[in-house]
């Protein structure tokens, strides 16, 4: 039976609820043996667990830690689109928390990709929010079933590993909103996870562990988070601060030193202890939920690792397949060539990197899946080398490669390519591994490209080869779900979470990616990812969504609920998805929002709706979305608040960013006008458009309207109305009174407007 420890904050003394604010030890939140608070461990995170010796620890992973199964990092997870298969590792990453006595698992990581040489992005979802929401809220949700706790990180806007420790990212309130914290507030909502890590950079000019508006007025106060804020490891800098700004949990420990400061803080008023009272009710409440009462036992390593065997196989992306190459048949005489076949890259390097319980290399696996004699290995490349081939290794592969009938070439990123700590400075394979690309498909015209990386590259040799599989950083499991893929064993159904541009160049921040010594400005405001190559007309050489399968699906029968509603109301959209082909499948039906009548800079279109069916061959099923204020919402910059607007969307139905299918509108009506005080000078065109308003304002609009046409045209016999509004409507209210020389208004009847018109909302 757990005990209430919130009913121990009056017997604490304020050194011991000091000391509650920063870590016990590197790993460890501190106890208070005195009155029976025990200390609970949090370990990374997020695809696995890391669990160090608390004499050998460190936060980058150099050091070794307890075996445990490496599940696919978010990549790939985000890849499936699955959102129950996500849950389930949740599930699974919990129960190896369980056994291990881990109170807290940090992860899952949210941050939004908004440079694909962002040197972390393996550990993310998406460059997209609502796809990075759906995927976090499920990893949180299984995880927490199971009664350990989360750690949603890295609060926010920490999308570059470049000076992560001092960056400031200067960016809008919109894009905020929209794009950066729009996955934290959803799963905030929908899971409240046990804690969210703070970022180490500041956010408009402010360390976000002491900015008062993210963590009090957003985090807490708006979006109801209940838990607990731990800085990442290193993360603070003035203690007192943070506190102040509503932050709890210093990580790592500091021994006495943070503590101490916390107690001469109070004692000189610095710091009320009331406010270190609200911290430590929220610990204590932490401890209380997540402290582990009972010992585990050992979770079943075989039975994790075969499911992270078909999580990895459900996680892979088939980018390209022509003449259906894949799957391999098995009259198929196949070369395997890659130092990666052997020697896989299955995680990305960092705080995140676990030592795994086994490895499947896909050369072992491929080869227990073909006919004997079938398959011929040669490793072609070395995998931590950029430099030039040996020529042994190079003319081995073409001889093989021109006496074969398939060639596999696993090619990859070197591990130090993507590591945490570390951006890339460009998108290419390297030049070894290029090299050998090109020569090999100059002997053998089939050749099919295995991708081992946890982040967009540069695909511009695509057209040398007939297939490509991005099997991402698969986890453990990867080797053997690879060869499932290969063989056909299982069909591939991920598809892609974020755009694989033409170019490095075609990249929303590619000119301000990663700023300038401690200061990044995000100039690209909301349009990251699709949402860039949209709007400037650029196509992604992969776009977001795309993945292909071994068998087809068509999409028909689009129906509407209603084609109008109010901006508070909610319709749906159900579309018939068939498997044509000869095979099992599972295809990720898309849903993208476009506002046609957008009064503001807005998206061309954005992702806000998805589903992922299993279908046999010629069956069909119905998919439904849900379309409603969250989905057609924009944050309205000026009102400081979320909009709906009235006017026509499209909602269309695709298999990706770029194949949307069916397509159909509905029209808002009626919204409800942006809250915003008329004054003198507020434009003639925003009264215009509030209904309400406008009808008070309208004689005067039409009398001055009609003075118009009568001065511009001498042919008065018609009061073009619209004609005014278009090209008269930014004057602002007190321009009427100098137009008609205070004929029309004066200053005394434009005050009386001004007070009608504010009483109308
Ligand atoms: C990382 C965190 C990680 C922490 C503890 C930091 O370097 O940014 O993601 O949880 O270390 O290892």
């Amino acid at each position: 039976m757990k005990k209430n420890y919130q009913v121990l904050l009056k017997d604490l003394t304020l050194e011991e609820k000091a000391g509650l604010c920063s870590g016990g030890t590197f790993w460890d939140l501190r106890g208070v043996d005195r009155l029976g608070i025990p200390e609970i461990a949090l370990t990374d995170g997020p695809h696995g667990l890391r669990k160090q010796r608390r004499d050998q620890s460190d936060h980058l992973g150099f050091m070794d830690s307890e075996p445990a199964i490496c599940f696919p990092p978010a990549v790939g997870l985000a890849s499936s689109w699955d959102r129950e298969l996500v849950y389930q590792v949740g599930e699974a990453l919990g129960e190896e928390c369980l056994s291990h006595d881990v109170s807290v698992l940090l992860g899952p990581g949210i941050n939004i990709k908004r440079s694909p040489l962002c040197g972390r992005n393996f550990e993310y979802f998406s460059e997209d929010p609502y796809l990075t929401a759906q995927m976090g809220a499920e990893q949180v949700k299984g995880t927490q079933s199971k009664g350990v706790g989360t750690s949603l990180k890295h609060f926010a806007v920490n999308n570059q590993e470049t000076r992560r420790m001092t960056i400031d990212a200067k960016v809008s309130e919109r894009a905020l909103r929209e794009i950066y914290l729009a996955a934290f507030e959803h799963i905030v909502k929908e899971a409240q996870p046990t804690t969210i890590m703070t970022s180490y950079n500041k956010v408009n000019g402010e360390y976000v562990n002491e900015s008062k508006h993210l963590l009090q007025e957003v985090l807490r106060d708006e979006w109801g988070f209940e838990g607990v804020l731990v800085s990442d490891w290193l993360a603070v800098d003035n203690c007192i601060n943070g506190i102040k700004a509503g932050h709890d949990v210093e990580m790592p420990t500091t021994g006495n030193y943070s503590p101490n400061k916390i107690v001469q803080a109070v004692k000189s008023g610095e710091l009320l202890e009331s406010e270190l009272d609200k911290v430590v009710l929220r610990i204590l409440a932490l401890i209380d939920k997540t402290e582990i009462t009972e010992k585990h036992g050992m979770y079943d390593q075989e039975a994790h690792h075969e499911f992270a065997r078909q999580v990895a196989a459900e996680t892979m992306v088939l980018l390209k397949n022509d003449d259906n190459i894949l799957p391999l048949s098995q009259t198929d005489k196949v070369l395997l060539i890659g130092d990666l076949a052997q020697k896989p890259r299955y995680q990305g390097s960092g705080s995140s990197h676990i030592i795994p319980t086994k490895i499947e290399n896909l050369h072992e696996e491929l080869t227990k899946l073909m006919p004997e004699g079938s398959l011929t290995f040669t490793r072609g490349y070395e995998a931590e080398l950029d430099v030039a081939l040996s020529n042994h290794y190079l003319e081995e592969a073409c001889e093989l490669a021109r006496q074969a009938d398939k060639v596999i070439l696993h090619l990859g990123l070197p591990a130090r390519y993507e590591a945490e700590g570390l951006d890339r400075s460009h998108l290419n394979l390297p030049e070894n591994q290029l090299e050998l690309l090109s020569a090999v498909s100059s002997f053998n015209s089939n050749v099919i490209v295995v991708l081992s990386n946890g982040s967009a590259i540069d695909l511009s040799w695509d057209d040398q080869v007939k297939s490509i599989l991005e099997a991402y950083l698969g986890g453990q499991a990867s080797g053997g779900a690879i060869a499932d893929i290969l063989v056909g064993k299982v069909n591939p159904s991920a598809k892609l979470a974020e755009s694989f541009p033409e170019r490095l160049q075609d990249v929303s921040c590619y000119r301000d990616f990663p700023g300038v010594r401690d200061e990044t400005v995000y100039t690209d405001d909301i349009f990251v990812g699709y949402r860039h190559y949209d709007k400037v007309g650029l196509p992604a050489r992969y776009s977001f969504g795309h993945g292909l399968s071994y068998t087809n699906f068509t999409y028909s029968g689009l129906t509407i609920s209603s084609k109008k509603m109010a901006a508070d109301e909610q319709i749906e959209v159900t579309v018939t998805v068939t498997n044509t082909g000869q095979v099992r499948g599972k295809e990720i039906v898309q849903l993208y929002v476009l506002p046609l009548d957008a009064t503001v800079p807005r998206p061309i279109k954005e992702l806000k709706g998805f589903d992922k069916v299993a279908l046999e061959p010629n069956e069909s099923k119905d998919v439904t979305f849900v379309v409603n204020q969250e989905t057609l919402k924009y944050f309205d910059s000026v009102a400081n608040d979320w909009y709906v607007a009235s006017g026509q969307y499209q909602l269309a139905v695709g298999k990706s960013a770029e194949q949307l299918l069916l397509k159909t509108n509905v029209t808002v009506e009626n919204a409800t006008p942006l809250k915003a005080t008329v004054t003198r000078n507020t434009p003639v065109r925003d009264v215009a458009a509030d209904p309400k308003k406008y009808a008070i304002a309208r004689e005067l609009f039409e009398t001055w309207y009609s003075l118009i046409v009568r001065e511009k045209t001498s042919d008065n016999d018609k009061v073009d109305t619209e004609l005014g509004i278009a090209t008269y409507n930014n004057m602002p209210l007190r321009g009427l009174i100098n137009f008609s020389q205070g004929q029309l208004i004066d200053d005394e009847k434009l005050d009386e407007l001004i007070t009608k018109l504010n009483a109308v909302q």
